[in-house]
């Protein structure tokens, strides 16, 4: 298959952008795959109401098809046709972080098939604050099932070359939008229950999910390593996601041994003839002297950092480094957000010091 690059950033005239819309729509409607730009990261859309098309999805990414997808709608009125029931708690948080960077799972309707929710009576929906991503599911006139647009277990793509890299010539279409926004993937809270359980960290933080409805529980799933005791509830979250080629290791403690330690470590590599990349910030690259160097910006802008982290990794690949040693970060708002996504690229793997 020939996928089709086309630009839709703001370089481009706005009727070029509305004639990719178009073609891109009318890809989605036959059945076909477009991957599109979101804030958070590049998805692989396909309609989610065609499990047809929803199975393509698990075929471009090879994708364990257990592994639900989440549903995007453009607005409002698109959200009650999917689910069979909305709580009060999902209409508030709708109304205060919709359109954004929050995935709220609900029982699903009789419209919505198995082949979309990974058999589960349940579906995840979103709505997106890209502005071209909501343009693309109204011209559709479906809602979109779409995954991060990486091949099941790179990292989730944050531009569109890193789709290309990963999905070329498996779908159809790649509208590039330059570099998204916040780059780590969205929130995702389950309201299909008594109480609001947190599946996944992102953008929206569990504290601002609470200053909105109260306690939210975690799933302990997102503290945990996922094994036989601590099932995930959201099926996607058990598999070792955001996994560089190379072994990740987290060095955590005092910014000052933690460098002396990652310093001591990459010698040591580099002795064995290994090659080994650090992920450091802009404070202390300068005290690293060996090994491929790669800052993922300032401590204190935590939003940097979130940008950041995915496109480091996938270099890492490229380079084809053996080892990565990574500093450690906050576990506050979205801080927690980065620690996740970052212990699993490290298969958990942490050195205390
Ligand atoms: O930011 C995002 O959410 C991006 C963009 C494209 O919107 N999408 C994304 O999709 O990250 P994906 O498929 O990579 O991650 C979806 C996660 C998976 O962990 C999946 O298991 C979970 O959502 N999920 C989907 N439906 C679910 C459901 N009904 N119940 C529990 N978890 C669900
Ligand atoms: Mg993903």
């Amino acid at each position: 298959m020939n996928t089709k690059l086309v630009l839709i950033d703001e370089t481009q005239r706005e009727e070029e952008i509305q004639k990719a819309l178009w073609e891109a729509a009318d890809i989605l409607r036959k059945g076909g795959l477009v991957a599109f730009p979101t804030e958070t990261v590049y998805g692989l859309g396909a309609n989610a109401l065609d499990e047809k098309a929803a199975g393509k999805i698990y075929a471009a990414k090879g994708r364990p098809s257990d592994n639900p997808l989440i549903a995007h709608i453009s607005c409002m009125e698109e959200l009650r046709p999917l689910t069979a029931k909305i709580p009060e708690i999902g209409i508030r948080l709708a109304e205060r972080f919709w359109p954004g960077p929050l995935t709220m799972v609900f029982l699903k309707s009789d419209r919505v098939p198995y082949g979309t929710t990974g058999g589960l009576d349940t579906v995840a929906v979103r709505m997106p604050e890209r502005e071209e991503a909501r343009r693309l599911i109204a011209m559709a006139g479906v809602p979109v099932a779409a995954p991060s647009a990486n091949l099941s277990g790179r990292p989730s793509p944050t531009t569109a070359q890193h789709v290309w890299q990963d999905l070329n010539g498996r779908i159809e279409m790649i509208l590039d939008g330059g570099p998204v926004g916040i780059g780590l993937e969205s929130t995702i809270v389950d309201v299909s229950g008594e109480r609001p359980v947190l599946l996944r960290p992102g953008a929206v933080t569990l504290e601002m999910l609470e200053e909105v409805v109260g306690k939210v529980e975690v799933d302990p799933a997102i503290s945990g390593i996922p094994g036989e005791d601590v099932r995930p509830k959201a099926p996607g979250m058990k598999y070792r996601h955001y996994a560089p080629r190379a072994e990740m290791v987290l060095v955590e403690g005092e910014i000052k041994a933690v460098v002396d330690k990652i310093n001591s470590l990459v010698k040591s590599r580099e002795e064995e003839g290994c090659t080994a990349g650090i992920i450091c910030t802009e404070e202390t690259r300068r005290q690293y002297w060996r090994g491929i160097v790669r800052s993922v910006g300032k401590r204190s802008q935590e939003e940097t950092i979130a940008h950041n982290l995915f496109a480091v990794l996938r270099e890492f690949d490229d380079l084809g480094v053996d080892y990565i040693y990574s500093e450690s970060f906050s576990q506050d708002h979205l801080g927690y957000a980065i620690m996740n996504r970052m212990k699993k690229a490290a298969g958990y793997r942490r050195i205390s010091v």
